[in-house]
């Protein structure tokens, strides 16, 4: 599935010819050489580049390759894996990759020959790195090649890059221009089914982040992938990616955002604006006032924590929204048994 020289030609003569020059053209292996170890970015957006992976590769113990490897090959901690093979050029990183079963140091740029037998992995990632390539249409034929029949390909970059090693056509493209030329990387193999994409952008920085409070959003993270063709009938399609649930406040903005609430009605843990409840007529109900507030943000992470701790607390399928009870000025947890029973189960809506 190699591109004759002929191929991989007919892509490169598409762009200006200084479309895949990069800044430095000195060795790469010397600029990857001195500790240029992740994180690559910041923390929200490494959890995102996490689920990714982890809600994509969906084989049972897969043999993965991951290509361009660093210090992570962001796969969930309890996953299972036969083989995880790590290639690129800094052999102190892929050391220092826990998940790496085998590694292998080899500069694509001057040799995009992968070293493995045709349909040897069930998965093919590439994380952070793809902006570097400068013969990545070679480099994509390889994969397809490596990669079994049905096999997944999952490339996920973000708007951060070593700069003076990125091709020029990456430098100057915004984030869509290069999720399209991703895109046309996998086009030109001819190797693969339906093109998929994720993105996510535009959320807060971490509020333990060195840059958080500069206005500056979490690095955005992307997300092109697809599977080889050829997979057997009747295989499933993989699942849809969820964003990251946000991060709580810090301490010290909770407590504050919690004396606030008379005066905000606010809910403390994610901003959201609270909403006013009648209480539900009952002799259950034992409230002395008629009228609560409750955050009814689904993505509120008290509401998300809650079904984590309550599992561990043995509750599973049960967790909780905050609720404001304006008569003794005070934040407490209503227990609810799923979001979408939530409205109805303890208390109605005023309208
Ligand atoms: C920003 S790091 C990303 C590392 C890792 N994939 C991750 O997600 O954290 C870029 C990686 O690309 C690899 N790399 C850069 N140029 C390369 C090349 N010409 N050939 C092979 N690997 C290369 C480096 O070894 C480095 O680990």
């Amino acid at each position: 599935m190699s591109p004759s020289p002929r191929v991989a030609s007919f892509w490169l003569d598409r762009y200006p010819t200084d479309a895949f020059s990069r800044l430095d053209e000195a060795s790469d292996a010397k600029f990857y050489a001195t500790a240029r170890q992740g994180p690559h970015v910041d923390a929200l957006a490494l959890r995102t580049v996490q689920r990714v992976v982890g809600t994509l590769l969906t084989e049972y113990r897969p043999r993965v390759l991951d290509l361009m490897a660093g210090t992570s090959s962001h796969l969930p901690a309890d996953l299972d894996t036969e083989r995880v093979v790590g290639l690129g050029l800094d052999e102190q990183s892929m050391v220092a990759n826990g998940r790496l079963s085998e590694y292998r140091l080899q500069d694509l740029n001057q040799n995009p020959e992968l070293p493995f037998a045709d349909e040897s992995f069930d998965a093919v990632l590439n994380t952070l790195s793809v902006g570097y390539l400068t013969r990545p249409f070679e480099v994509f034929a390889e994969a397809a090649r490596v990669l079994k029949p049905g096999g997944l390909m999952l490339v996920v970059f973000s708007d951060r890059l070593f700069r003076a090693k990125a091709v020029k056509l990456w430098r100057d493209a915004s984030g869509s221009e290069r999720k399209m030329l991703v895109e046309e990387y996998f086009a030109s193999t001819r190797a693969f089914t339906e093109l998929h994409s994720f993105v996510s952008r535009g959320r807060p920085r971490p509020h333990d982040d060195p840059y958080a409070g500069f206005g500056i959003p979490s690095d955005s993270i992307w997300a092109v992938y697809s599977d080889r063709r050829g997979a057997p009938a009747g295989r499933g399609v993989r699942p849809g990616i969820l964003p990251v649930p946000l991060p709580g406040p810090s301490r010290e903005d909770l407590e504050r955002r919690k004396r606030e609430v008379r005066y905000t009605l606010r809910c403390p843990y994610c901003d959201e604006p609270l909403i006013k409840f009648e209480l539900a007529s009952s002799p259950f109900c034992e409230w002395p006032n008629a009228f609560m507030y409750v955050c009814f943000n689904n993505d509120c992470p008290y509401l998300v924590g809650g079904w984590q701790v309550m599992n561990e607390q043995g509750n599973p399928g049960f967790s909780y929204r905050l609720m404001y009870n304006p008569e003794q000025d005070r934040c407490l947890p209503v227990p609810v048994p799923s979001v979408a029973a939530a409205r109805e189960y303890t208390v109605t809506p005023r309208g």
